[in-house]
């Protein structure tokens, strides 16, 4: 049997679980390997020559499918857009690269007949694009909603598991592993912003703008909030959800929510990932498992270059793997248009009639109260959670301004969406 030759640029965590899974693999040839320094020890010792060379790769004619496994946007794009035009196929896990340049990436791969795969770009281990691709291929994807990003859900578990807070659990995952040096992109949502391009691409076509992702992150939950959200019934998660809302426009959007203590988004522990796709044949379906880590990743991309592989000998390749994808951007709905029951947590003065003026003002921009709780008193503030029924976004954030000119208010500690079930999932 012919056997498939592949190149690699990157060998940091997941190229070394690539190139192990790959000496398993008795079709595929792993020739190359393009590293950035050459001095530097390696988990496992390289199956084949590494240098710094990544033009030596791209300019092979042997090599047919190109493992960029480097991460970050440059020089990772260049690289990527030279390998398509010398015609190779292309196995990737930079959602980055992917989510921002997916547009002219998927159009020079069409144009000049290759593929791009990118299994290991979203949820890692979960077999979730191929899914997406080609097990749900004759469904009409509704929308995708899902725990997208293992960190801060780590994070979070942490924080309602040992009751700490958001700081100290940052650091034990950053004591783990789990969670990098600087964490901006995982915890304010960058990471799961670029997840829900690319799941935006897969099921509607087009991919979104990451920097137009409607964004909160989750440094300012704490202890409290998740303990209080248990209290109600809830656990608090980082959920990205992407939807088709009319023929033209996507609702998109990533930020804590209160998911039901029932409901299976609300099981996914740890740093796991878990995602509910929602569609007119399946009603729903949901995946979860690992979400990140360096095997995981390496089996989502052995599997995509596998799969590549076989394909590569059938008369019609072209066809087989081709992703409906437009070179356009999606255009999303307005935030404010959406609506959902809210979570607020207020600190106010201990004072008569504060309860009933906060009742005039929500109830003066239409938001109905579900219950209220006032806790305990000290230095004569009080804290007061609030549950509303579901409200246009719009009119939740002019109640916040009029709160926030009340002389009452000391603080609005928390204002986080609630799940649910027939709309955000
Ligand atoms: N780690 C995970 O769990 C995980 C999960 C899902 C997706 N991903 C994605 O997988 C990709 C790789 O992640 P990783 O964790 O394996 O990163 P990593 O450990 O930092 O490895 C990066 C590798 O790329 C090489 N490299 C960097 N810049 C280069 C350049 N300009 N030219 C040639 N080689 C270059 C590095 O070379 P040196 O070794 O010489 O520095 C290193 O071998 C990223 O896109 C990431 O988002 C990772």
């Amino acid at each position: 049997m012919a056997r498939i030759v592949v190149g690699m640029i990157g060998l940091g965590t997941v190229g070394s679980g690539v190139a192990q899974l790959l000496s398993q693999q008795r079709q595929l040839v792993l020739k190359k390997i393009a590293v950035r320094t050459l001095d530097k020890p390696r988990i496992v010792a390289a199956p084949c020559p590494v240098s710094t060379n990544v033009a030596d790769l791209i300019d092979d004619p042997e090599i047919e499918i190109l493992i960029e496994v480097m991460g970050g946007e440059h020089p990772a794009l260049e690289y990527v857009l030279a390998a398509i035009e010398r015609r190779k196929h292309i196995v990737t896990a930079n959602k980055e690269l992917i989510a921002k340049h997916g547009p002219a990436l998927f159009a020079l791969a069409s144009e000049k007949g290759v593929t791009i795969f990118f299994e290991a770009a979203v949820a890692g281990g979960v077999p979730l694009i191929s899914t997406m691709h080609k097990g749900l291929e004759a469904t009409k994807i509704s929308s995708v909603t899902g725990i997208l990003n293992g960190t801060t859900n780590f994070i979070l578990s942490k924080m309602e598991d040992a009751g700490v807070s958001y700081e100290a659990a940052l650091k034990e995952a950053q004591a783990l592993g789990l969670a990098e040096s600087d964490p901006t992109n995982d915890v304010d949502g960058l990471d799961v912003a670029y997840k829900l391009s690319i799941l935006s691409a897969l099921a509607f076509g087009e991919f979104v703008r990451p920097p137009v992702i409607y964004r909160e992150g989750i440094r300012k939950i704490s202890a409290l909030d998740i303990a209080q959200a248990k209290q109600m019934g809830y656990r608090i998660k980082l959920v990205g959800i992407t939807r088709k809302v009319n023929k033209n426009q996507l609702d998109v959007r990533v930020h804590p929510m209160l998911v039901p203590l029932g409901h299976p988004l609300a099981a996914v522990s740890k740093h796991q990932n878990g995602v509910l796709v929602r569609g007119d044949l399946i009603e729903e379906i949901i995946m979860v498992g690992p979400g990140a880590g360096q095997m995981p990743t390496a089996s989502a991309i052995v599997g995509d270059v596998v799969n590549l592989a076989s394909a590569l000998k059938l008369p019609d390749f072209a066809s087989y793997f081709s992703l409906e994808i437009t070179s356009n951007w999606a255009e999303l709905v307005e935030a404010g248009q959406y609506s959902c029951p809210y979570y607020l947590r207020l600190s106010v003065s201990d004072a008569p009639g504060v309860i009933g003026r906060i009742g005039t003002i929500l109830g003066a921009n239409k938001i109905s109260i579900d219950s209220i709780i006032q806790k305990g008193v000290t230095n004569n503030q009080a804290s007061v959670a609030i549950l509303t029924e579901e409200v246009l976004n719009s009119n939740m954030d002019s109640a916040v301004s009029e709160l926030l000119k009340c002389d009452f208010l000391k603080e609005i500690e928390s204002k986080l969406r609630i799940f649910r079930t027939e709309s955000d999932a």
